[in-house]
């Protein structure tokens, strides 16, 4: 079966054989090892992670990167933080906040729309704020929203960005300075390949080594930080999920790294774009698509559920639109083991139906 969702990905033999390694308890120096290669090539990722960030391991998917971020450096008190939502991990991080009882103002889009960078503008000028939030590629539409240029806004007006960049992180580019990131959360079973059971956030040292705003006891990044910067850590990790990402994070490396990922990937895409739109099935954003997942429109009289049934009788694993697009759209991501033939086989098996 080959996995055409957003994560988790089809494994190469590598990583899949690397799950194969000795038992460890993290207690024991060689999963210190670990987590601290693991920590180390995370920063690496990226060229211009200075020494000025750090990355904190977590167990658990991308939500609990997300929350633990969201949670830990987001103030309680205060200035309100500014979310910006145009798809579902919008919404998501704005739900987070609220929960958490935090001052928050959301700026909504609808689903199928950019981010407006001008009611950002007036909004950052009208009000101050502990921090803006975003969504680095919104993945309920594969829509890579314009960092560059939000982070540059953040930057003239000295307020943090936090990025979810669970789905781009090793896929597109991140910028951590030119962006005044102050952190962004991610995961290992998006776009670096790894297995699902361990997330991560890479955020500035100074402010992990500064006080914890976390109404959790489990996500609080500054717990993590703490430990992990002994060698230590607070709770089990997923051990086995730490060997694959140890192992998917080389294979990303000695192939060339995010870039020559990026570039696959955007080969990958414009192959599916080259046979679907014969078919008379085109992307359902008609600009600023990732490379990573793209929505395509439902042809007429093809529902949902008999695409996904035929396709997976096939051997691939597609993914529905979400919320209220359910009905318009699918969504095929183009991370992990993947070849040529493999997409070649899917554009058959979708031309079959249509
Ligand atoms: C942008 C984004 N944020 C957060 C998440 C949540 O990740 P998980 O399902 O691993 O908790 C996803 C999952 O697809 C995502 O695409």
């Amino acid at each position: 079966m080959k996995l055409l969702n957003p994560g988790p990905v089809s494994l190469t033999e590598r990583v899949r054989q690397s799950l194969l390694q000795p038992d460890l308890c993290h207690r024991e120096p060689e999963f210190a090892l670990l987590q601290r290669q693991i920590r180390q090539r995370l920063c690496q990722v990226y060229q211009d992670c200075s020494a000025d960030y750090s990355a904190v391991l977590l167990t658990g998917s991308g939500t609990a990167a997300v929350e633990a971020m969201v949670g830990s450096l987001v103030p309680r008190v205060g200035a309100p933080a500014l979310v910006l939502a145009n798809g579902v991990y919008g919404e998501r991080m704005a739900s987070m906040l609220e929960r958490h009882g935090k001052p928050v103002q959301v700026l909504r889009g609808q689903w199928t729309d950019p981010l407006d960078l001008g009611a950002v503008h007036l909004t950052l000028e009208g009000s101050s704020f502990s921090a803006v939030l975003a969504v680095h590629h919104e993945t309920t539409t594969g829509r890579l929203n314009d960092i560059a240029s939000l982070g540059a806004l953040c930057r003239e007006r000295q307020v943090p960005l936090l990025l979810d960049a669970v789905s781009s992180f090793g896929g597109e580019e991140i910028r951590f300075a030119d962006w005044n990131l102050q952190g962004c959360a991610a995961t290992a079973n998006k776009c670096l390949h790894g297995v699902p059971g361990v997330s991560f956030v890479v955020a500035r040292r100074d402010v992990l080594e500064g006080t914890s705003h976390s109404p959790s006891l489990y996500l609080d990044l500054h717990t993590y930080y703490r430990e992990q910067e002994k060698d230590s850590s607070p709770f089990t990790q997923a051990v086995h999920a730490c060997y694959a990402l140890h192992e998917a994070l080389a294979e990303m490396s000695e192939g060339g790294g995010w870039q020559s990922r990026r570039n696959l990937y955007r080969q990958r895409m414009a192959a599916l774009d080259r046979g679907l739109l014969p078919l008379g099935i085109g992307p359902f954003l008609e600009a600023g698509r990732s490379c990573i997942l793209s929505s395509y429109a439902l042809p007429e009289g093809l529902s949902y559920a008999q695409l996904h049934d035929h396709l997976k009788q096939t051997g691939f694993v597609i993914y529905a639109g979400q919320g209220g697009l359910s009905q318009q759209m699918f969504r095929l991501a183009v991370m992990g083991d993947l070849s040529a033939g493999d997409l070649g086989r899917l554009l058959a098996a979708i031309g079959s139906l249509t």
